[in-house]
């Protein structure tokens, strides 16, 4: 595998008609049945329609009663586009009880600040969580609904097997990201990370099975001539076809360090262990370098076996590329004695 194939890079500008041009031959947003309708007095018109937060924190979904009947129930739902249309039930309360439904209703509660308030507080943000919501208000044959978007913070990285370039099909893409600390990319998040400069001329699974590739800067190797943005290949065969994957991944509760060390991968792992500590995993780095500004111009050793290095500041010695980003050397002989250990604790 080469090193420094791709990389982020920051982009100064994207003018509208790189935008118009993405994602031409593939519609990733469809809508929704049933959520579309017109508020009539039952539930306040949201002021805010997305919500923000990273793993590990609590977010409050709003959601205000504009009047409050005899005998209403609220219900709280999660929207899955990619299951036509399913449903999963969060929660289904009325004004003496509670009841939560499946993992995400474990970590659910109604805020309850006033009599009118049926705000969703969710504890504990899982990557999963990013999504659409909806609150709905039933009051004998009427209902009224809002929804409302959870963006998970977080930062998308290409995922290469250490087998090289399109060895992953869907399920072992989806593995593949699980095992470095993430979740394959939404094409949302996939998206805002090419408006934020991700470029990478490899082709990788997002979560809903189908396949794309970002690109900032256009170039004869990468797609000829076609302009600025996501490049989309569309659904794949989940089990015959193969590529690289996109992963996501958001804030971690511990920490990434350093060892320098001229150390084989054997030697890395046990650098780490003295302390208490195992070698980091990708997304670990990639979350560290995001959310902790984690620079570190020497390559070190990761669990998967590949060596990187996160950087902020870039500077001429340090991979001499001009923009930031973790950069990579690939997947060295296990046996090679030349880098130190990103370890995580
Ligand atoms: C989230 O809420 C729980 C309990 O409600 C609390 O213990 C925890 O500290 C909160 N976490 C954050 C990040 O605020």
């Amino acid at each position: 595998m080469t090193s420094f194939k791709g990389n982020f890079v920051r982009i100064t500008f994207i003018t509208l008609s790189y935008l118009s041009c993405t994602s031409a031959s593939y519609n990733p947003h469809r809508t929704e049945p049933g959520t579309l309708k017109k508020l009539q007095y039952l539930l306040e018109p949201p002021v805010q329609v997305e919500v923000t937060g990273r793993r590990g924190d609590n977010v409050t979904l709003p959601c205000i009663l504009r009047v409050q009947p005899n005998h209403y129930k609220i219900k709280w739902t999660k929207l899955e586009s990619e299951n036509n249309g399913r449903q999963n039930i969060i929660m289904i309360s009325n004004a003496n009880a509670f009841k939560p439904y499946g993992p995400v209703g474990q970590r659910a509660s109604l805020q309850r600040a006033h009599t009118m308030d049926a705000s969703l507080m969710l504890r504990h943000l899982e990557l999963g969580d990013d999504g659409r919501y909806r609150c709905e208000l039933i009051n004998g044959i009427e209902d009224e609904n809002i929804v409302i978007t959870l963006r998970i913070e977080g930062v998308v990285f290409p995922y290469q097997s250490k087998h090289g370039r399109y060895k992953f099909n869907f399920h072992e893409a989806m593995q593949a990201c699980a095992e470095q600390d993430g979740k394959l990319a939404t094409y949302n998040q996939l998206y805002k990370a090419w408006t934020e400069g991700l470029d990478w001329c490899n082709a990788g699974w997002i979560h809903d099975g189908t396949v794309h590739y970002p690109i900032v800067h256009p170039r004869p190797v990468c797609g000829g001539k076609l302009p600025a943005g996501i490049r989309s290949y569309g659904p794949k065969n989940k089990d015959n076809d193969r590529f690289d994957a996109f992963c996501f991944t958001s804030q971690i509760s511990g920490s990434v360090y350093y060892i320098s060390g001229s150390f084989s991968y054997d030697q890395a792992v046990l650098a780490c262990k003295r302390q208490s500590s195992e070698l980091a995993l990708v997304g670990q780095l990639y979350a560290a370098w995001r959310f902790q500004k984690y620079d570190q111009c020497n390559g070190g050793w990761l669990r998967d076996g590949s060596v990187r290095f996160p950087i902020i500041n870039p500077r001429k010695h340090c991979g001499g590329i001009p923009e930031a980003g973790v950069r990579s050397f690939g997947f060295p002989s296990k046996t090679t004695h030349l880098y130190g250990a990103f370890c995580y604790r």
